[in-house]
Order: C-alpha cells, then sequence, then structure tokens
C-alpha cells in the first residue's frame, strides 16, 4: 500500500528532523542551563524530612468561614502585629518597623523600640530589630522576644526597657540567631523562651523552613540567678511557647514538623518530654491560652488535605528544594505558599476542640498568635497591615 509506504517514509523523515532538533536544542539551551543549575549556589543545604500523611480536614477540622466574622482593626495604621497582650483593655504589639506599640482608646502609640532606623525592609531588621512574642508579667510590666536583640522587660508606662537576655551572648556555644517567643511563670521568677535557628535569622524564616534545620532551642531565664539553661535541642524551627495553666509543662511548636511539643517543667515528669501534638494540619505558629482551658493555635500555613501541600511534596526531596534556591528568591517562593488561613482550639490534652477558617485569608490573613481577651480573639499577624478581631459569639 504505497500510502502506508508515504506515511513510513514520512515518519521516518520526520523523526530524523525531531532527532536532529531535538540535539540541537539539547546543546544549544537544555545542557547550558544543566550546567548552569548545578554550577549555581544554593542558599540551603536541605535535610531529608518524613511526613505522615496530613489529617483529613472533617470533624473539629472541618473547613468554615469563622474567620471571615473577624473585623480589621488599624487597618494600614501597623505592619505584622506578630503577637498581641492586654492589660485591662489597653493592647499591646511589636510591629514589622521594630516599634513596641501600645493601643489605647483606638489610638496607636509607640512605647519602646529595641534596635535603631531605618527600618525600610527585611534588609534593615537585624539593626532595627523585630519584636515577636509578647507578655505580661505579674507587676503588670512587658516582656518582649526581639527576633534580634534578646529578651527585654519594658515598662508599659514610661516605656523603659531593661535587657534581660542578649542574643549577642552564645549559649553552650551557639548562637541566639532568631529569638522567637516566650511565656512566664505567674510569679514571675522564669521565663520560657525560643530561639528558631542557631544559624538563619527572621528575615531568613523561608530558608530555615525549608532547609528543615534542626538547630531551635527552648530555654528557661531564672530571674533570680539571671542564668539560661537550655532545656530542648534540635528542634526543628522552634517556634511558639506557652506554659500550661498549672505551670507543669511548656509547650512548644516545631513549625517545620507541623507538630507541638512537650516539655515538664515540675512534677513527677520534670526534665521529661513528649509528642503533644502530632502531624498537624498546618505548620503552628504561635500558642496561646484559651478561657476554655485549652490553647489557641495558629497556622502559619497549610497543609491541605484533600489537597496539595507543597511542603509535604518537597520534604523528601531535598535536590528539588535545591534547584528551587538556586534558581528563585525566597521572595518568589513564598508566593507560592497558599494563602488559606486556619486557627485551631486544642483541649488540654491536645486533641482538637474546634477550628476557624478564612480559605484564600479575605479577611484574617498570615495569622500568626490568636490572643483571647474579654470574649474576643485578637488574632496577630507576621506580615498583615491590621489585627483582627473575632468575638467569640459570632462563632
Ligand atoms: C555567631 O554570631 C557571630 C556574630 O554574628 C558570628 O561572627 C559567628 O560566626 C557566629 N558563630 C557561629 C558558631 O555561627
Amino acid at each position: 500500500d504505497s500510502n502506508f509506504l508515504f506515511l513510513f517514509c514520512y515518519s521516518t523523515y520526520s523523526n530524523k528532523v525531531f532527532s536532529v532538533t531535538f540535539l540541537s536544542l539539547a546543546v544549544a539551551v537544555i545542557i547550558p542551563l544543566f550546567g548552569a543549575i548545578i554550577l549555581l549556589k544554593c542558599p540551603i543545604d536541605p535535610q531529608p524530612i518524613s511526613f505522615k500523611e496530613p489529617p483529613v480536614l472533617t470533624g473539629p477540622l472541618e473547613p468554615n468561614f469563622k474567620l471571615r466574622q473577624a473585623e480589621r482593626l488599624f487597618e494600614n495604621q501597623l505592619v505584622g502585629p506578630e503577637s498581641i497582650a492586654n492589660i485591662g483593655d489597653v493592647l499591646f504589639t511589636g510591629t514589622a518597623d521594630g516599634k513596641i506599640l501600645k493601643i489605647e482608646n483606638g489610638e496607636i502609640h509607640t512605647l519602646a523600640r529595641l534596635g535603631h532606623g531605618p527600618c525600610t525592609g527585611r534588609e534593615d531588621e537585624p539593626t532595627c530589630g523585630r519584636p515577636l512574642g509578647i507578655r505580661v508579667g505579674p507587676k503588670n510590666t512587658l516582656f518582649v522576644a526581639d527576633a534580634y536583640y534578646g529578651i527585654f522587660e519594658i515598662n508599659p508606662v514610661s516605656g523603659e526597657v531593661i535587657p534581660l537576655v542578649s542574643s549577642k551572648t552564645p549559649i553552650e556555644g551557639k548562637n541566639l540567631s532568631f529569638i522567637n517567643d516566650l511565656t512566664l511563670t505567674r510569679d514571675g521568677r522564669k521565663i520560657y523562651f525560643t530561639d528558631s535557628s542557631s544559624k538563619w535569622h527572621r528575615k531568613d524564616y523561608s530558608l530555615l523552613i525549608m532547609e528543615a534545620s534542626d538547630d531551635g532551642r527552648l530555654f528557661e531565664y531564672d530571674r533570680v540567678t539571671k542564668e539560661v539553661k537550655v532545656l530542648m535541642g534540635g528542634l526543628r524551627f522552634a517556634n511558639g511557647v506557652q506554659l500550661s495553666p498549672s505551670e507543669d509543662f511548656v509547650l512548644v511548636a516545631e513549625t517545620t514538623m507541623a507538630r507541638i511539643r512537650r516539655y515538664y517543667v515540675s512534677g513527677l515528669m520534670k526534665g521529661g518530654e513528649d509528642m503533644f501534638v502530632e502531624n498537624m494540619p498546618g505548620f503552628p505558629d504561635n500558642i496561646r491560652l484559651s478561657s476554655s482551658g485549652g490553647y489557641w493555635v495558629a497556622m502559619s500555613a497549610i497543609r491541605a488535605n484533600p489537597g496539595f501541600s507543597m511542603m509535604d511534596f518537597l520534604s523528601e526531596k531535598p535536590w528539588i528544594k535545591r534547584i528551587i534556591f538556586k534558581l528563585l528568591s525566597q521572595e518568589t517562593v513564598i508566593k507560592f505558599v497558599p494563602k488559606y488561613s486556619l486557627l485551631v482550639e486544642l483541649s488540654d490534652t491536645g486533641s482538637y476542640r474546634r477550628s476557624f477558617h478564612d480559605p484564600n485569608g479575605m479577611v484574617a490573613s498570615y495569622i500568626s498568635e490568636a490572643h483571647e481577651h474579654n470574649g474576643h480573639l485578637y488574632l496577630g499577624s507576621f506580615r498583615s497591615p491590621f489585627i483582627c478581631r473575632l468575638n467569640l459569639k459570632d462563632v
């Protein structure tokens, strides 16, 4: 059949054309591209980690729109109010411009600064300072963890700053490079705080999470002896900390691993540790007490199921992470993180009680903490230009 012969000849011919085209393409484009990828420097040295399949969002984790009931306060008057504390109805927070703000009668005042200007963006952070965790102590003074400078006590009226722990002094030979959150005992003697990494600074948090570095630590600072003790090491992105209501243990969010660990600070279990919640539906940030005796945990990003979780996909493929960070900047990579806001309430034993969602982060975005006060949740954010307030009666 001549048609068949024609087709056969034609297809061999086109195969040849294809091979030649492909080969020249390979020589001209692909080989140099691979060469470049191999030669390019990669800022991270990723370690493989393994996850279980993320929990399916059902039961108390069932998706809803409850976080959209929140109202935005002080929009465009402040940026990145990561953590929030209150004395009466006066609110305090630390922002991206390195300031500790006092919010009273609907007005924002600058109470203190721990670093110095300019504060124009992430490259300035190390000198500008970045106040993260904030708490109120027994004498109604503020305690602040600054990512770059250390732990401070601040007078909420005069703004006087007393340094307690300096990041300049390495602890057990390792730097404090990314001080993150703190919690203190009711008598104010002990402060528990985290350093997310001894290598990466806050401005490079996406490199820390993608590298999965295991150099985060939990410390105890004694305000009488002025000693700092390492309680836990080897944490992958140690983040939010919260003492239990009876002060027998401290919870620590281990962000990269999507879990919360528990360290016993008193009682029979003193010095022991275990897992409080594993395989969470997102990467936990700050942990705060809830009025029902449990804990509010804000997720910095979610692990969708059903859906696709990029962090889970990449967890055991460090080579893909290398290629990504050879080719793209941190700012570009962050844009691929789905903007889904999730807040969960845990019981005192770590089971899920309920969850509030804002798929797409339409109202509450990039949440970092839920601080409960007077029937409302005040939602902090590591980058949004507002504080969200959610009336618990509405949800
Ligand atoms: C600790 O930080 C200092 C100052 O930033 C730096 O010079 C030093 O190399 C760091 N040490 C380690 C072990 O990384």
